[in-house]
């Protein structure tokens, strides 16, 4: 079976959170940056259907889990993602009342992953989506907590929310990947195209969306290939935001993989400790940074 996994967190599914999505958060709330700030708009927009997705494609399996553990493990994964998907609807509330379609989003993701991939794809093959999917927002932590610089000038409100999103990713991370290997058995082949499947079509309708919401901030059209060829070095560059991915990125397609085999994040166990002294996720979030951007706790 697997070697060498590392011992996996606890899934905490961290109810009632208050993240004052609702007050006064500027536009551009990411290093004052149209690209960048929309980027995770995009993101945003993307989770609250992708998340139902996620929870229906394991959902399909559950009748032949009997392992108590797992079925606990689906149980708060659930739990976790339906305050993601509350959450980033709060936020996505506000991109709303900035002039973006946000339902006609929704609308077009809904009919994409339920009228058509449900529809024509094996539940092998969609829970294979699920876990790959999962594999990347696990990776967030790594993404963009790990390297403090990323959220340095950005909204406390926003990065906390992020913060708390990618340590839940992290902490349910085996669950959609322990079923499709231990339950539905999936084949190799499954893993393998599923996998790139999400590589290409996740990142396609995070830039599409991104667009139009570049388009409908009314930037003209030579200010926007401004914005894009400096937003795309800072996402592709050496040492930008996908860049060091890479590696973890691709480990899922190795044989024998699993999310266990990489740790829990060095910012997780601080941030669980902080957000307990505090009992609030911006004040948790804030300190983090502060801890991160000291350099204490940075591994290479
Ligand atoms: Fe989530
Ligand atoms: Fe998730």
């Amino acid at each position: 079976m697997h070697t060498s996994l590392s011992s996996s967190p606890a899934i905490v599914p961290r109810e009632k959170l208050d993240f004052q999505l609702d007050g006064d958060i500027a536009q551009y709330w990411l290093d004052n940056d149209p690209f960048k700030t929309r980027f995770f708009d995009a993101l945003s927009t993307l989770f609250p259907v992708g998340e139902r997705f996620f929870i229906t494609c394991v959902r399909d399996f559950k009748d032949r889990i009997t392992d108590p553990k797992l079925l606990q493990d689906i149980k708060d994964f659930n739990r976790q993602e339906a305050q993601h998907s509350m959450l980033h609807t709060q936020y996505n509330n506000r991109l709303v009342a900035q002039g973006i379609n946000v339902p006609e989003i929704l609308r077009r993701q809904e009919r994409r992953l339920f009228g058509l991939l449900r529809k024509r794809l094996s539940p092998e093959f969609t829970l294979g989506i699920t876990a790959a999917s999962e594999h990347v927002t696990a990776i967030m932590a790594d993404c963009f907590i790990e390297r403090p610089e990323i959220f340095a000038n950005a909204d406390p409100r926003i990065r906390a929310l992020y913060v708390w999103h990618a340590m839940e990713e992290m902490e349910h991370k085996s669950v959609a990947f322990d079923v499709l290997t231990r339950v539905a058995q999936a084949s190799y082949r499954t893993r393998v195209l599923s996998m790139l499947m999400v590589s290409l079509i996740f990142p396609y309708h995070v830039m599409k969306i991104l667009a139009y919401m570049l388009q409908t901030d009314g930037f003209s059209r030579w200010q926007r290939t401004k914005i894009w060829a400096k937003g795309l070095w800072w996402l592709y560059k050496p040492g930008g935001i996908f860049m060091p991915m890479l590696g973890k990125h691709f480990a899922y397609l190795k044989p024998g993989f699993h999310p266990w085999q990489e740790p829990a994040v060095a910012s997780y166990e601080p941030w669980k400790r902080l957000l307990k002294e505090s009992g609030d996720p911006i004040a948790a979030s804030d300190s983090l940074q502060l801890l991160m951007m000291s350099g204490e706790l940075r591994h290479a």
